[in-house]
C-alpha cells in the first residue's frame, strides 16, 4: 500500500512558490480538496497552475493581487500561509480571519505578532487584516507555543530580510523541515528546521525549483490503525517511519508487531488489542491529528483505555457519534476513557471535522453491519483515495455518488 505525498507539508510548500516569482514544479501531491483550494486562491492572484495527478507546476511571476478572497480563506484555514508569502515577497497582505475549524478557536495571535517584530503594520478591521510593510527588519522571536503554522510563516515573511531572523520555541513537526528542504532548493539559507530553533539568513531572490513533498505520516498512521483495528496486517510503502515513532510506539504497545525496512512498514495486529494510556503533545509527541484514529482503533483493546487532547480545546466531537455505535466513553475535560467493546452497532453517522471523520471510518469497519457515514466532505479533505486504498486491504467501503 503506498502512502501519499503530505497534505500538511504541501500546503505551505505551495504558499512558498509565491516566492520565487518564477517556476516551482512539485511532485508526490496529494490529490485532495485542501490543496484544490490553495490552488484556486494562487489563480485569484494571478498564478498560473498546471496541476495532472500528484505533479502540479505553479508559475508566480505574474501575481497582481494581495488579497485572499474570504470566501476561500474561509474554507481552509492553513491558507493563512499565503498570508506569510505574500509578506515575504510583496511586504503586503490583506486577508479574512481564517475560518476556525471545528476542533477549536485556532486564533492568528501569534503568526500576527510575528509579523509585528518582523516590521509589518497589522491593522484589524472590521471584516478584514491589514498587513502592510515599508522595511522589514530581522528579529528574534520566541513564540508562546510551538505553532506549526506561526513557525512557517515566519519562515516564509522572513525569506528576503537582510540580516539573520531567529525563531525560537519552534514547532519541529517534519512538515517544517520538509518546507526548510524545498525553500532552501529555491536558494533560501535556513537553518534548524526540526529543531526548536531556527535561522533564516535573509537572500535577495530565490529560484525555480522542482521539489518532491514528503509521504503523509498522518495517512500512514490512519491506514495502520485501520488494519490494527481488524486484527490485519499492512505492508506499506513510500512512508517515512521516522516521522512516525510516537504513533508506532503505541501501536506496539497495543500488541501490533511492526517491523521497518527502509520507506517500508509492516505491521500485523494481535487478535486483541491491549489498552494503552496516550497523551497529544507537540512533535516529537504523539501526534494530535492520530488522536481521534487512535481512540477509535482502542475500541478493540481490552479493557479501559485513556486519551488526552493537550492542543486543541475542541477535538472530541466525534465521541457522540461512537456512543451511539455502543462505545462506552467518559470524558473528563482533557481526557477520555474508552472501554474496550468488541460488539459496536453500524449505524448513521455524521463527520464533523478531518480526522474525527476518519476515526468514524475506522469505528465503521469494526462493527458489524452497514453504516453510513454523512459529511465526508471533511474526510476528502484531507486522504487522497481513502476508500479505495481501504477496499484493497479488504474493506467494504464505497463513496456513494454526489457525495
Ligand atoms: C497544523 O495546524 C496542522 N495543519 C494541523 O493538522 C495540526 O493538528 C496542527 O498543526 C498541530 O500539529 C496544517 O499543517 C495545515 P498550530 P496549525 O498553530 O498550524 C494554538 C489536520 O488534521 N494557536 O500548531 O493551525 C491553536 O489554537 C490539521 O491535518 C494559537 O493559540 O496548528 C492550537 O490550539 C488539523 N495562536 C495550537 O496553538 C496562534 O496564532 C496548535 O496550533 C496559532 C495557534
Amino acid at each position: 500500500m503506498r502512502v501519499s505525498g503530505s497534505k500538511n507539508a504541501a500546503l505551505p510548500i505551495i504558499a512558498a512558490s509565491i516566492l520565487n516569482g518564477g517556476l516551482t514544479e512539485l511532485h508526490n501531491v496529494p490529490n485532495i480538496s485542501d490543496i484544490k483550494i490553495m490552488l484556486q486562491i494562487l489563480e485569484k492572484l494571478g498564478c498560473k497552475i498546471e496541476h495532472d495527478s500528484d505533479k502540479i507546476v505553479i508559475n508566480s511571476k505574474d501575481i497582481n493581487s494581495f488579497e485572499i478572497p474570504a470566501d476561500l480563506m474561509h474554507k481552509m484555514r492553513s491558507s493563512v500561509s499565503i498570508v506569510g508569502a505574500l509578506i515575504g515577497r510583496f511586504k503586503n497582505c490583506t486577508f479574512t480571519y481564517p475560518g476556525g475549524c471545528d476542533i477549536g478557536k485556532r486564533p492568528i495571535d501569534l503568526h500576527l505578532k510575528a509579523f509585528e517584530k518582523l516590521g509589518v503594520n497589522v491593522r484589524m478591521k472590521e471584516t478584514n487584516i491589514r498587513c502592510i510593510a515599508e522595511e522589514m527588519k530581522p528579529s528574534e522571536i520566541i513564540l508562546d507555543f510551538p505553532s506549526v503554522g506561526a513557525t512557517e510563516n515566519i519562515m516564509l515573511a522572513s525569506i528576503f530580510i537582510d540580516g539573520v531572523t531567529i525563531i525560537k520555541n519552534a514547532a519541529k513537526e517534519p512538515e517544517i523541515e520538509d518546507l526548510q528542504n524545498m525553500l532552501n532548493k529555491m536558494g533560501a539559507n535556513i537553518k534548524g528546521a526540526g529543531s526548536d530553533m531556527i535561522e533564516i539568513i535573509g537572500v535577495d531572490h530565490l529560484e525555480d525549483v522542482s521539489y518532491r513533498v514528503m509521504p503523509d505520516r498522518i495517512e500512514a498512521g490512519t491506514l495502520l490503525c485501520a488494519v490494527a483495528a481488524n486484527n490485519g496486517s499492512i505492508k506499506l510503502i513510500n512512508a517515512e517511519p521516522r516521522h512516525m515513532e510516537k504513533t508506532l510506539d503505541k501501536l506496539k504497545e497495543c500488541g501490533c508487531n511492526i517491523s521497518i525496512e527502509k520507506d517500508q512498514i509492516l505491521l500485523k495486529a494481535p487478535e486483541k488489542l491491549s489498552n494503552v494510556d496516550i497523551e497529544t503533545e507537540p512533535y516529537p509527541g504523539f501526534p494530535t491529528d492520530m488522536q481521534s484514529i487512535f481512540v477509535a482503533t482502542l475500541i478493540q483493546s481490552d479493557g479501559i483505555s485513556s486519551m488526552e487532547e493537550n492542543i486543541f480545546e475542541n477535538r472530541y466531537k466525534y465521541v457522540s457519534e461512537l456512543r451511539k455505535m455502543g462505545v462506552n466513553i467518559i470524558q473528563e475535560e482533557r481526557k477520555i476513557k474508552i472501554t474496550g467493546e468488541k460488539n459496536i452497532k453500524a449505524t448513521n453517522l455524521k463527520a464533523m471535522d478531518l480526522r474525527g471523520g476518519a476515526a468514524l471510518v475506522i469505528a465503521a469497519l469494526q462493527a458489524k453491519g452497514i453504516s453510513e457515514i454523512s459529511n465526508i466532505e471533511y474526510i476528502l479533505r484531507g486522504y487522497d483515495k481513502l476508500d479505495e486504498k481501504l477496499r484493497k486491504l479488504g474493506a467494504k467501503i464505497k463513496v456513494e455518488e454526489g457525495e
